[in-house]
């Protein structure tokens, strides 16, 4: 049906807000058009930073899905699950770190990154050590091709590929390949078999390019090749052999811009975030006590939205009408700040109400996201059964 599957993971590790619907969920909810879409919530990774306080996971995680559908992520469309519901996750991940070398994990810049930044908590472990690894067994076992990432995750992204093409590359010989693929060079014919054989052995041995193109372009020639030998003598080429796990792409999200109530990126660690779901008196609350510029003391001072974290919000939320309003407001002391803020809290409270309506449903009848819940996890233990089928044939683990 659709030629991309795309694949993403939040971690359940606080409440989500308006900097979450920006940045991240907004591109869900649209990808869910575009594409098969996969999104779980990444149970094990928040335990590899919150191992000492697993409460907290499970507080966040059912509102995190809530906060999902509210904001119009759509079961019907797309596959919710949870990552621990779908075992064959911990399966690949054990299969891939047989190959997967330590070196390859040290180097992951938030590996020492997050280590310094994260002083409060021992994150010399095992499990955080192998944070890239489980994330590709996430990608890599329903052999996503689209990851929509955040620009922290992009190493990941790339350890991923490396990973795949590593296996592949180990495993990825159907029984017999080499043989088949010998008898495949002699049904060129002999000198066509004598010719194919040397470029090979000249890319092999030397790397030359191009006796690697003369090949390609030998094998292009030839109308009497089955699909399968074709296929075969291609591989061959460049030492490959059947695609097992297939190297997924990385979709950069485009940092949110998300301002927070202090002017500084929204984030839960600055203490200056609005809930997707925040209730209405809070809301006007928080925005009417926000900062505003510190130049204007008194009404009668004029003020420089620039310096005015309000006016960022004004970026985000207003008409071009309204921010000329406010600009020549604030610069000729026509308006004062509470003014200011009032059409920012009402588009505030407009976007959310519709998030605030869907939400309710499921809080009213909790059993609704449980059933979407388990459906997911049945859809995406399918998939990741399939290709677990595979990885364990591959590695020699398919005893009957
Ligand atoms: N590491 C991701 C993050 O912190 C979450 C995640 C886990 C993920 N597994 C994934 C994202 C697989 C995409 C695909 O944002
Ligand atoms: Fe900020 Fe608006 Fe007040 Fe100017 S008038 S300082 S832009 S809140």
């Amino acid at each position: 049906m659709f030629a991309d599957r795309v694949l993403s993971g939040m971690r359940p590790t606080g409440s989500l807000h308006l900097g979450h619907y920006h940045g991240v969920l907004k591109n869900w909810v649209e990808m869910q058009h575009q594409y098969e879409c996969l999104f779980f919530v990444a149970d094990w990774h928040a335990l590899t930073t919150h191992y000492d306080s697993p409460e907290i996971i499970e507080q966040n995680m059912w509102d995190m899905v809530i906060d999902w559908l509210a904001a119009g992520v759509d079961p019907a469309q797309a596959t919710l699950f949870i990552q621990s519901r779908v075992p064959e996750h911990a399966e690949l991940n054990l299969l891939l770190s047989m190959i997967t070398p330590l070196g390859w994990l040290e180097r992951v810049p938030t590996y020492k990154d997050q280590q310094e930044k994260l002083t409060s908590k021992d994150l010399t472990t095992y499990g955080f050590l192998g944070y890239p690894l489980l994330m590709s067994a996430d990608i890599l076992i329903y052999r996503a091709t689209k990851v929509p990432v955040g620009e922290d995750q992009i190493p990941h992204l790339e350890f991923t590929r490396e990973l795949a093409r590593r296996f592949n590359h180990m495993y990825g010989r159907e029984p017999g390949f080499e043989e088949k693929a010998l008898a495949a060079v002699k049904k060129l014919g002999g000198k066509k078999g004598k010719l194919y054989a040397e470029l090979r052995t000249r890319y092999q041995e030397q790397g030359d390019d191009e006796a690697l193109e003369s090949a390609k372009a030998l094998l292009d020639e030839q109308q009497n090749l089955s699909h399968g030998d074709r296929e075969r003598l291609f591989g061959f080429l460049e030492g490959g052999g059947k695609m097992i796990l297939s190297e997924p792409e990385a979709m950069l999200t485009v940092a949110s811009k998300m301002p927070g109530l202090d002017g500084q990126k929204m984030s839960k660690s600055y203490n200056n975030t609005i809930t997707l779901r925040e209730d209405e008196e809070s809301v006007g609350k928080k925005i009417r006590t926000m900062p505003t510029d510190p130049a204007r003391v008194r009404r009668t001072d004029p003020g420089n939205p620039e310096h005015c974290p309000v006016w960022q919000l004004h970026q985000v939320y207003s008409s071009e009408e309204t921010r000329k309003w406010s600009w020549q407001g604030c610069t000729t002391a026509g308006i004062g700040c509470i003014e200011c803020k009032q059409p920012v809290i009402a588009a505030v409270l407009d976007e959310q109400r519709p998030m605030r309506e869907r939400a309710q449903l499921y809080l009213d009848d909790p059993t609704l996201v449980k059933n979407i819940i388990a459906d997911g996890c049945e859809k995406a233990r399918k998939l990741a059964q399939e290709t677990m089928r595979e990885v364990r044939e591959a590695m020699g683990l398919s005893y009957s």
